[in-house]
């Protein structure tokens, strides 16, 4: 361990992350059996594959570097550091998720969603983004599609700026200059941009499918994660899931009501490829940090 190392989790603090299955058919044959778990070898063959001739533009964005002493004090993922639990656990997460990335259509664009706030998304959809940006061949373009109450900058350390809303109401913004790249390679975080009034209808337009398209034409060898809104408390989160091909459903253990969950997977029913990711937040840091979350699901 590192010097970042200051979490040290009593127990897994994402559980069964691997176990993703067809939720859907489980909700039409509740006896349906889960996926089994492909490994981590099959996904390293089935990694996608990229013309090698292929040249990305030059990049026009802005430049940030991550606060990594920030992420360690928070529990997340730290770029470049000794491997831990936790970047083991989303090694797996990954790995089924880039089995799917070239064979399912869009599925180079993840959402990470759940039903209500405070579950995770932003732990995870960050966490996620981190250890896809380890993979060669991989860009990852972290979203922050939570355009009401966007925190992915924050959380990374980097300072907010132009971003998806502004290249969604005005054409003349170029989402490639609202990109920011980073100082951990391979990744690239598109902020939320500024807020406005109409950010939901704007969001449900059809230039967002052509934005996000739009990413991955310019770069095939991208991978599109969005942060979102509660899927329950807003509906950005349903519109995002016509355009992604994967999503990633973050359950808190023994906290979402079953119900909440349904209502959840069905609102995302339009993505082809719903996952669930079981976070548990048992935690040896400041027990205050979830206080408010142990209010709102309950
Ligand atoms: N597994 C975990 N380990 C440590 N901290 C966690 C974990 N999961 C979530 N957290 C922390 O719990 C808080 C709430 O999580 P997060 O912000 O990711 O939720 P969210 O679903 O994005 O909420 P919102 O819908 O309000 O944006 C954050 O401070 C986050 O860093
Ligand atoms: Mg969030």
């Amino acid at each position: 361990m590192t010097q970042h190392s200051s979490i040290r989790p009593r127990v897994s603090l994402i559980e069964r992350a691997a176990k993703a299955y067809d939720f859907r058919a489980a909700l039409e044959a509740s006896d349906a059996a889960p996926e089994p778990v492909r490994s981590a070898a099959a996904a390293d063959e089935a990694a996608p594959a990229v013309d090698p001739a292929w040249k990305a533009a030059p990049f026009e964005g802005r430049l940030g570097r991550i606060a990594r002493d920030q992420l360690a004090e928070r529990g997340f993922i730290i770029p470049d550091a000794a491997p831990s639990v936790l970047a083991e656990e989303y090694r797996i997460i990954k790995r089924e998720l880039l089995l799917d990335a070239d064979t399912i259509a869009r599925g180079r664009v993840i959402l990470v969603a759940s039903g209500a706030s405070g579950e995770g998304k932003t732990f995870s959809a960050v966490n996620l983004a981190l250890s896809c940006a380890q993979e060669r061949d991989i860009e990852v373009v972290l979203v922050d599609a939570d355009v009401a109450k966007p925190e992915v900058l924050a959380t990374l350390g980097l300072d907010n700026g132009p971003g998806l809303l502004d290249a969604l109401a005005d054409p003349t913004v170029r989402i490639e200059d609202c990109l920011i790249r980073t100082d951990v390679p391979n990744l690239v975080v598109l902020p939320a941009g500024t807020a406005r009034n109409e950010a939901t209808e704007l969001l449900a337009s059809g230039r967002t499918k052509a934005l996000l398209e739009g990413l991955i034409a310019a770069n095939p060898r991208r991978l599109v994660i969005l942060d979102s809104p509660p899927a329950l408390a807003a509906s950005p989160a349903s519109v995002l899931a016509l355009v992604a091909g994967q999503a990633l459903v973050v359950v808190r253990a023994d906290k979402t009501p079953e119900r909440a969950l349904r209502e959840t997977v069905a609102l995302l029913n339009h993505c082809p490829q719903i996952r669930l990711l079981l976070n548990s937040v048992e935690y040896a840091g400041s027990s205050r940090r979830f206080g408010s979350y142990y209010g709102q699901v309950q």
